[in-house]
């Protein structure tokens, strides 16, 4: 089973996302076990102290080394990937996300204030920025990074989900859903997904999550047309979830 380590001065954050639907499940499921720990817990003085000015002068407040080097101390194994959420770190990616699902153990360590002291890089195998933009603290890319890791580990997701198909693996993004009703205030659903020729359906969602990828999203585009593998494995993934829609289909 994956294990998932979460350092945070703010454990309670996590309650709602890990207690829930999917993440919830994979825990009770015994797929992954995810453990919240307080870094206070790893402190030795009354007031339990986790921060301190800065050397050098300046504002806000940093984080000391002791604490997370101690529980880093504490929960490292052997295989475990030490992570350091920051937004100094590297962005963070649907291809970052497959690699990290194949690993054993992860240590997830969350910032805060104006950051950790410069020595706890020495600790991670790899610094993680969700993208460029600034949040009170690591605990929100953490989650996104739990999310985006665990729905990837085998089993998860029901076999419904078809993993291999999603858009951002293939560079494309995906095609349009519908469900019922045909007619909603006045909208229609597309008469090619009523016509129950799977090769059509399949032809136009392809077509759809090409047009959709290019008009919204040209850096996935020149991606995609740059990775002619990717075409090909897109075309046969379409076809299998065309076949699979069309037995659930009511
Ligand atoms: N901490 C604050 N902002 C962040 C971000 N964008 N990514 C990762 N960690 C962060």
């Amino acid at each position: 089973m994956m294990q998932i380590d979460v350092l945070t001065l703010f454990p309670e954050m996590f309650n709602g996302v890990l207690g829930e639907s999917i993440l919830k499940r994979a825990q009770e499921k015994k797929l992954v076990r995810i453990k919240v720990r307080d870094l206070r817990d790893w402190t030795h003085d009354k007031r339990r102290t986790v921060d301190d000015k800065p050397f050098g002068g300046g504002p806000g407040m940093v984080i000391k080394p002791e604490p997370i080097f101690e529980a880093c101390d504490g929960l490292r194994k052997k295989k475990t990937q030490v992570l350091l959420v920051t937004p100094q770190g590297r962005p963070w990616t649907q291809p970052l996300a497959q690699e990290l699902a194949r690993q054993k153990r992860l240590l997830l360590i969350c910032g805060r204030y104006e950051g950790f002291d410069e020595r706890v890089r020495s600790l991670a195998d790899m610094e993680i920025s969700i993208g460029d933009y600034v949040l009170t603290g690591g605990e929100i890319p953490a989650m996104v990074i739990i999310d985006s890791v665990v729905r990837l580990v085998p089993g998860v997701l029901g076999e419904k989900d078809s993993l291999a198909f999603e858009s951002f693996s293939a560079h494309l993004l995906e095609y349009p859903h519908y469900t019922r009703p045909r007619r909603y205030r006045g909208m229609e659903v597309p008469e090619v997904l009523l016509s129950g020729d799977h090769d059509k359906i399949m032809q136009w969602r392809r077509q759809q999550a090409r047009q959709r990828t290019m008009e919204r999203r040209r850096d996935l585009w020149e991606k995609y047309l740059t990775a002619p593998a990717a075409d090909e494995h897109n075309a046969r993934q379409t076809k299998r979830s065309a076949r699979r829609n069309a037995k659930i289909k009511g």
